[in-house]
């Protein structure tokens, strides 16, 4: 490294030399000049220069880097209110469960509510599981209003009209991923959205969190403008990870983004503030 931190000329021209060494090793084999051939199972990564194609390779920056976005999953409207009126607000998610506990009497009309209330993407579910019947449900959905995202399940049919939808301009969340290869076959099916369910995944003992970083890592290798929409979340910490991992979007209850400004350190502080305040007005009143 050099004095202030850079790594030096030489160490930058050593790690060029290194890489040049591995892909000419990379060609030799592949070419089969020199009597070296490709084997099942050589260890390549021995002389692969730092990192190489391990997962521990840091994730290619976004190309344009946009700042996180806040999603309130919930269908109440009054929920939705209290999270918009905090001012940090850019979305809202609906599912079919959320609906029976929030929403109202007529789902299309209880959807257009919601988009006229919040300047921002709502998810709509479809809950056709055939592509005809996800195509229809869909396309009414995205004509209620500019604002609605068609949320679609992750499945075959699924698949097949996210790739309809994204041919005909209509945005979609593509939901229930839990695993890396269905959010890989989204993105190429076009998906606005992908949402992976960390809290799910936890629940039945598996690392939510560690397909957020997957799929994300996935994603900034190859470009692909899928937003990574991190779902089922369930308290603070999902968050802080989902945003130090690059997740695009954290979707959460609005209990969840109150807790994100709470900290009995700040209350107590604010408390002694305001007491010894007034203990300086009082001192100086005459
Ligand atoms: C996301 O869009 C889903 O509606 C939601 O995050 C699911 O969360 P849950 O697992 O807490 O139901």
């Amino acid at each position: 490294m050099g004095d202030c931190g850079l790594p030096t000329l030489d160490a930058e021209r050593n790690a060029e030399q290194d890489a040049e060494r591995y892909t000419a090793r990379i060609r030799r084999l592949v070419l089969g000049v020199g009597g070296e051939s490709l084997k099942l199972n050589d260890p390549l990564e021995l002389d692969r220069p730092t990192g190489g194609l391990k997962h521990t390779h840091p994730p290619r920056p976004r190309s344009t880097p946009t700042p996180m976005k806040f999603f309130v999953d919930t269908a109440d409207l009054d929920e939705i209110r209290e999270a918009r009126d905090m001012g940090v607000l850019d979305g809202v998610t609906t599912n079919p469960s959320l609906m029976k506990t929030g929403g109202g009497a007529d789902f299309h009309e209880h959807i257009y509510k919601i988009c006229e209330l919040v300047d921002g993407d709502v998810s709509a579910e479809v809950t056709a599981t055939d592509y005809a019947g996800i195509m229809e449900e869909g396309r009414t959905l995205a004509r209620i209003h500019k604002n609605v995202v068609v949320k679609v399940p992750l499945i075959l049919d699924g698949i097949k009209a996210l790739k309809t939808f994204s041919d005909e301009n209509i945005r979609t969340n593509c939901t229930l991923c839990f695993s890396p290869t269905q959010a890989l076959v989204a993105a190429k099916a076009g998906a606005t959205y992908i949402s992976p369910f960390i809290g799910r995944l936890d629940d039945v003992s598996t690392e939510g969190l560690e397909l957020i970083d997957q799929i994300v890592t996935i994603y900034r290798n190859y470009g692909y403008e899928t937003e990574v929409l991190a779902a089922s979340i369930r308290h603070p910490m999902h968050v802080v990870h989902c945003a130090q991992m690059g997740a695009d979007v954290a979707t959460m209850p609005l209990g969840v983004i109150k807790k994100l400004i709470k900290h009995p350190l700040t209350d107590i502080g604010l408390e002694r503030f305001l007491q010894d305040w007034k203990a300086y007005r009082e001192s100086v009143a005459v």
